[in-house]
């Protein structure tokens, strides 16, 4: 009997900050390791990216605005998991309070409710992270459910953005370590 390989479905969520050229190094990571990985990215990060690139990558198209009323629905499988890299200040601070008014955004509204674990590797600066705003949104988030992870060199110096890197292992690590889900090496049915 032929059996069929099902691969986990990962909604990366990739927001505006320099950091997010590197996107590319995180969907080929997590492809290695069996995900099959939605991008989603915010208006802001579209502008740092070859989209038709991470397309043709993840073999998927990518949203990065709500669709329009009169437009036919797309399909996107149920997430097993979702990750938020880079994270921006403004993405984490409107989504603590609620905020829903990009698709990136949308989907975060919801993913309380998904049940499904939630990482989230920000970049930042160092004086945003003094904010009062965004250390009670990351303490919400967190409260929430939300894993939220600085990799080294995190939050950077400030005006140190365009040498910042991100800690992409970091998040599929996490990933592992609050999943319920099997090992991969088990998902075939
Ligand atoms: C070159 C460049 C680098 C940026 N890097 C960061 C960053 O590292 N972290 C951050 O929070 N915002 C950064 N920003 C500002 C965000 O792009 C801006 O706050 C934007 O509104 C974020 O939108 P989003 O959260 O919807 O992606 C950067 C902007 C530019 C032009």
């Amino acid at each position: 009997m032929i059996k069929a390989m099902t691969k986990r479905v990962l909604y990366l969520i990739a927001c505006g900050a320099g950091t997010v050229r590197g996107v590319g190094q995180l969907i080929d990571l997590a492809q290695d390791q069996g995900w099959d990985v939605w991008l989603i990215l915010t208006p802001s990060a579209v502008g740092f990216l070859d989209v038709p690139a991470l397309e043709a990558k993840t073999g998927h198209p990518i949203r990065s605005a709500y669709r329009n009323p009169s437009d036919p629905r797309d399909f996107r499988p149920k997430a097993d998991a979702v990750v938020v890299a880079p994270a921006t200040y403004n993405t984490i601070n409107k989504w603590a309070s609620g905020a829903s008014d990009t698709y990136a955004l949308g989907i975060l509204s919801e993913v309380f409710g998904y049940g499904v674990p939630i990482v989230v590797i920000p970049s930042v600066n160092q004086a945003m992270t003094a904010h009062f705003a965004w250390q009670r949104s990351v303490r919400e988030l967190r409260a929430a459910g939300a894993s939220i992870l600085f990799g080294p060199g995190e939050p950077h110096p400030l005006g140190g953005g365009h040498k910042a890197t991100l800690a992409w292992e970091l998040a599929l690590e996490e990933v592992k370590r609050v999943s319920h889900s099997p090992d991969l090496s088990q998902s075939c049915q």
